[in-house]
C-alpha cells in the first residue's frame, strides 16, 4: 500500500453516474476519471446539461434517486467514498470535505439564522462551549468578509452574495482538505462575482484546502485555477493545466468555449465558436459525443470512439491529436 502522503487527496476513477428513468438509464456521468492534489485547485467547466453537477454530488455522495453511482471508484484520503456508509460519510462531511452549492437560498435553513447553522455545522463534530463557539462563528464571518452582526439574521435578510459567503464561512468552519464548489457565484451580478471569487481564491491560499470549482464560465476560473478540466455530455474532453489550456486549447469544444466568453463590458454573447446545444443524454450521439457540433469532423468521429491522447500537458479526448 502506498503512503497516504504521496497519493492525490482525491482520486476519481471511471466514474458513471447514471438517472434511473422511466424511459431508461440516462448517463449523466461517463467513465470521469481525475484527480485533486492536496491544495490544488481544480477547475471544471462546459455547458449546462453536461453533468457537472452530478459529478460533484457523485463525489460528495449527495446524490438521491433516481440518480446512482453504477460503476467506478472514488477514493478520498485513502477513504472509499463509494461504498462508504452515511453514518462514516457524517464524519467525513464538513470536517474533511464540505460542499458549497450554486444557490445558498436553496442550501440554508430558512428559519435559522446564520449563528445557529453554523452552530450546528461546528457543533456536529466538535464539542465546543458557547462562548468559544460564539467567538469562532465571528471570526468565520470576519474571513468571508461579513460584519458579524449578520450572524443573527436569517437566510432572507442577506443579499445573495451575502447569503453565498456564509455557505462559504459554513464550509470552511471546521477547516476541511477539500472543498467543492457548484457555481457558487453564477447567481450574482458582474462585480458580486468578481469580488467573491477573489475572496475564495484568498480564504484558498491562507487555509490551503483544496478545490474542485465548477462553473459554465471559463473566463471566471482562468486566473484561479492550477488545473482544468472540460466535460461535455457527460464526459472530460479535455484536461491539463490551466494555463496550457487557456494559452494553446486542443479539443475543438475546448476552442469553442473559448471563444464564448462573455465580455467584460459588452452583453452575454452565445457560444460564438459552437452552434447547436449539448446532446440528449440519454441518447447520446455515436463515436465522438462532439461530431454533430464540431466545426473539424471528420469520418472517423462519427463511427469510433475517441479516447485520451497527450498533448504537452493535455489530456484530449480527439482524434486530431491521434499521432
Ligand atoms: N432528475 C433528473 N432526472 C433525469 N435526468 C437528469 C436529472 N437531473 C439531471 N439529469 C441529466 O443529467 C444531465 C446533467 O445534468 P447536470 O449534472 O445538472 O449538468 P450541469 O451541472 O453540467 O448543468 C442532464 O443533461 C440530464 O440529462
Ligand atoms: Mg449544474
Amino acid at each position: 500500500m502506498i503512503a497516504t502522503s504521496t497519493r492525490p487527496l482525491l482520486q476519481v476513477k471511471d466514474l458513471c453516474v447514471d438517472y434511473l428513468t422511466d424511459r431508461g438509464p440516462v448517463r449523466a456521468v461517463d467513465r470521469v476519471s481525475l484527480e485533486v492534489n492536496k491544495g490544488e485547485f481544480l477547475g471544471i467547466v462546459g455547458e449546462s446539461g453536461c453533468g457537472k453537477s452530478t459529478l460533484l454530488f457523485a463525489i460528495a455522495r449527495l446524490l438521491s434517486a433516481p440518480a446512482e453511482i453504477s460503476s467506478g471508484e472514488v477514493w478520498f484520503t485513502g477513504h472509499d467514498m463509494v461504498s462508504m456508509d452515511e453514518d462514516e460519510l457524517r464524519h467525513l462531511r464538513w470536517r474533511d470535505y464540505s460542499v458549497v452549492m450554486q444557490s445558498a437560498m436553496n442550501a440554508l435553513n430558512p428559519v435559522m439564522t446564520i449563528a445557529e447553522q453554523l452552530a450546528d455545522a461546528v457543533g456536529a463534530h466538535q464539542r465546543m462551549p458557547p462562548s468559544q463557539l460564539r467567538a469562532r462563528s465571528k471570526e468565520l464571518m470576519r474571513l468571508v468578509g461579513i460584519d458579524p452582526e449578520h450572524l443573527h439574521s436569517y437566510p432572507h435578510q442577506l443579499s445573495g452574495g451575502m447569503r453565498q459567503r456564509a455557505m462559504i464561512a459554513m464550509a470552511l468552519a471546521l477547516t476541511p482538505d477539500l472543498v467543492i464548489m457548484d457555481e457558487p457565484t453564477s447567481a450574482l451580478d458582474v462585480v458580486a462575482q468578481r469580488s467573491l471569487m477573489l475572496k475564495i481564491k484568498q480564504l484558498q491560499r491562507e487555509f490551503g484546502f483544496a478545490t474542485i470549482f465548477v462553473t459554465h464560465d471559463m473566463s471566471l476560473v482562468s486566473h484561479f485555477s492550477d488545473r482544468l478540466a472540460v466535460m461535455y455530455a457527460g464526459q472530460v474532453v479535455e484536461i491539463g493545466p490551466t494555463r496550457d489550456v487557456f494559452a494553446a486549447p486542443k479539443h475543438p469544444y475546448t476552442v469553442g468555449l473559448m471563444r464564448s466568453f462573455p465580455s467584460i463590458s459588452g452583453p452575454r454573447q452565445p457560444l460564438a465558436g459552437i452552434a447547436g446545444s449539448p446532446p440528449d443524454l440519454g441518447h447520446p450521439p455515436s463515436g465522438c459525443r462532439f461530431h454533430p457540433r464540431c466545426p473539424q469532423v471528420f469520418e472517423r468521429c462519427s463511427k469510433e470512439e475517441p479516447d485520451f491522447y497527450t498533448r504537452e500537458q493535455d489530456l484530449v479526448r480527439c482524434f486530431l491529436f491521434d499521432r
